[in-house]
């Protein structure tokens, strides 16, 4: 391989270094450009400019590939669990007995939320979107915690920030989703995982014994697996940039969680249901909507289809496929929305339209149809997505802060007004 690439402007040549990953990808390092010539790049979206460079999760869109730290997640849903994962992504290695003990201890210290913080959920309407609660609360942390606020304090003290979103983002969306529904707050309860605990908060009430469902629980913890980092996506990239103003691990995460809360992102999960329970209620006929997808004066757009980056198949989507088969099966689920899903994912999956638009289901789709088998509310779709991908954050905060990044700084190519004399408008 060269070691540059060279560009041509205005006649001039400009050398630019060529940078290969470990998967050999390779990236021109344009850091100098504009200080050689002048010009910048421009890239809205980012689609063909990489922001950093990361040793936390691989992606290859053109062969649906998806690991973290090096292992598949093929490999990971079916051997490891999410706490494991999660210490992966934000360590970098896979824990043994004692780390993977002293990383539940630590969190498990921390599961319950200041008392204070239901006067803060107190003051939202009941019809509060729980991602919107959810952001607040995380960033309601830095009162509650201000030693966090200087993330160049210490890593003891990073770690310990990192325990604390870790243990309570659970309790906090298990909490927004109770005061949506107008009913009491459930306790943390340690005795049982990660994943049962959060069941047992959102669905426990009061004078009825409660028991985990296994089934549920194992899914569930698969489905937090397999969101829990996916490089520079949306929201990862709002984290990151947030952080590199050395703002602090939750005023990162909260800005994370509004990132993914858009229908383009996160929200896809819960747009596919509404999509759904949309096709439905106008009668369920899955040909008329897939005639209103192909036509392209039709308004109307299938959500949880195709993807950015893969360009062939999503592969979080197959284990989730394959898991939501499953989930149905064992609980013995007849929903008409899922059978609606069925439909769409059939032909999705054959026609010749949606497959040379590479408009296969994806994980949103498969998600959205698991986390309503599940028994999660539609409108905790994205919450769900958010625990799941919270470990991804911590990681690439941490990364990017232990790599000392500057501060995330875009350059614009003006497109306004040319300079004008000002006019007294008041007069005219
Ligand atoms: C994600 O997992 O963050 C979504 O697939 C979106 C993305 O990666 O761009």
């Amino acid at each position: 391989m060269a070691d540059n690439a060279e560009i041509k402007v205005d006649g001039k040549s400009f050398e630019l270094p060529l940078v290969k990953g470990s998967e050999n990808e390779i990236g021109i390092d344009i850091s100098k450009l504009r200080g050689q010539s002048g010009v910048i790049t421009l890239d809205p979206g980012f689609k063909n400019t990489g922001s950093t460079s990361s040793g936390i999760t691989y992606l290859d869109g053109e062969n649906g590939i998806l690991r973290y730290r090096g292992y598949s997640i093929e490999e990971l849903a079916e051997k490891s669990n999410f706490l494991e994962v999660s210490y992966l992504l934000v360590n970098g290695e896979l824990p043994n007995k004692q780390q993977y003990e002293n990383f539940e201890s630590s969190i498990k210290k921390h599961t319950l939320i200041h008392e204070d913080v239901r006067k803060i959920l107190e003051g939202f309407p009941s019809n509060a979107h729980p991602m919107g609660v959810l952001s607040s609360l995380v960033c309601s942390m830095t009162a509650f915690y201000p030693e966090s606020l200087d993330p160049n304090r210490s890593w003891d003290a990073v770690n310990l920030s990192i325990a604390r979103i870790m243990a309570k983002l659970p309790t906090m969306a298990a909490w927004a989703y109770k005061n949506e529904q107008g009913h009491p707050v459930n306790y943390p309860d340690n005795s049982l995982s990660y994943t049962e605990n959060f069941l047992k908060m959102m669905f426990a009430v009061p004078a009825e014994d409660f028991e985990v469902d296994p089934v549920v629980a194992d899914a569930l913890d698969k489905l937090l697996i397999l969101h829990a980092d996916h490089e520079q996506n949306c929201s990862a990239s709002t984290v990151r940039i947030v952080g590199s103003s050395h703002a602090s691990l939750y005023a990162s995460i909260s800005a994370g969680i509004n990132a993914l809360w858009g229908p383009l992102h996160g929200g896809a999960n819960q747009a596919v249901i509404e999509m759904l329970e949309d096709i439905k209620s106008d009668g369920g006929d899955v040909d008329k909507y897939i005639k209103k997808a192909k036509d392209k004066n039709d308004p109307f757009r299938l959500m949880g289809f195709g993807h950015r980056v893969y360009k062939n198949f999503d592969p979080r989507a197959k284990i989730i496929k394959k898991a939501a088969d499953d989930v149905l099966e064992r609980l013995g689920i007849q929903d008409p929305i899922l059978e609606i899903a069925k439909g769409l994912e059939e032909v999705a999956l054959n026609d010749e339209y949606f497959v040379e638009k590479k408009l296969y289901p994806n994980v949103d789709f498969y998600s959205g149809i698991i986390y309503r088998a599940l028994g999660i509310p539609t409108k905790m779709f994205t919450v769900m997505f958010a625990i799941g991908r919270l470990p991804g954050w911590i990681a690439q905060w941490k990364e990017m802060r232990e790599n000392k990044e500057p501060i995330g700084r875009p350059r614009q190519i003006y497109t306004g007004h040319t300079q004008r004399s000002y006019v007294d408008m008041s007069k005219r």
